[in-house]
């Protein structure tokens, strides 16, 4: 394969249809995805072109530690204890920062779920090495997505586009996110790593997508904690409910930090760009 070029690779393919079904899941070795991307072995990279395009939804084992996970879930709870939940726009300067949401679940609950988001960009020092250990991933999938390794890395909300670590936390009993898609304009691949895992850390919910109309697909159970997902932006996907039995067999000392934790690698726009590339609902 003369010239490999990976962006064109993408602008021809994109002529077609956009996926939005899922078509089948996939399992590759996240060491050795991120040498075959390094390496730029274009066998490999068409053909994850082909399968992203056509609606599969690609799992990379083993891309961060469970112990860094752990630890990291654990800081962040203690962050909800010293620090003030609030809330910033994507504006120069922004900090780092967490929130707290209550949502109401339903009109026949009496209570409110709570999920909290943690949100990082690069200007801020912090001390959890979140760069450090998701660099090296989100720097390979914004590669094969049709990027540089380093792609917005420098930039800051006046650049428009930015590097933006969120992470979730879904304690329990939390609503759902409705299906949706996402432009593919400034990031053609979705990335989640995954922070917790079913039966484990959580009973029910998580990440679906669609086979056709109506055929919902909870894919959860084919994943571990430290595993990242791929899969194309315009794919229809949603967040299903998170459940916890009451007789969870917790490990030990992990009470606080149970649950279902999220990851998203994301570059939005910034709140410089009023008319701003998010999310779309299916409908
Ligand atoms: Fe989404």
């Amino acid at each position: 394969m003369k010239n490999f070029n990976i962006s064109e690779n993408w602008e021809k393919i994109e002529k077609k249809k956009k996926p939005k079904y899922l078509k089948k899941i996939i399992r590759l070795d996240g060491k050795e995805f991120i040498q075959r991307l390094k390496k730029k072995d274009n066998k490999y990279i068409r053909n994850l072109i082909l399968r992203l395009y056509s609606g599969d939804f690609i799992i990379l084992k083993n891309c961060v530690s469970e112990k860094y996970i752990d630890n990291l879930k654990l800081q962040l709870m203690k962050i909800t204890k010293t620090k003030k939940s609030n809330y910033y726009k994507m504006l120069e300067g922004c900090p780092n920062f967490w929130r707290r949401q209550d949502e109401r679940i339903a009109k026949k609950y009496s209570f409110q779920a709570v999920r909290d988001s943690f949100y990082f960009f690069r200007w801020n020092k912090e001390r959890l090495k979140i760069w450090k250990n998701f660099d090296q991933i989100w720097g390979s999938i914004k590669f094969l997505g049709g990027l540089r390794y380093n792609s917005f890395v420098k930039n800051t909300p006046k650049d428009k586009v930015i590097d933006r670590v969120q992470i979730v936390r879904y304690p329990k009993d939390t609503g759902h996110t409705e299906p949706h898609f996402h432009d593919p304009v400034n990031q053609r691949i979705i990335i989640s790593l995954y922070m917790s895992e079913l039966n484990k850390d959580f009973h029910h919910g998580g990440t679906y997508f669609y086979e056709k109309k109506n055929k919902k697909i909870n894919v959860e159970k084919n994943i571990k904690k430290g595993d990242v997902g791929l899969f194309y932006s315009t794919l229809l996907h949603g967040v299903d409910a998170v459940k916890i039995k009451a007789q969870i067999k917790l490990r030990k000392n992990n009470k606080e930090i149970q649950g279902r934790w999220w990851c998203g690698l994301y570059s939005p726009e910034s709140n410089y760009y009023k008319k701003r590339n998010t999310s779309s609902p299916a409908i």
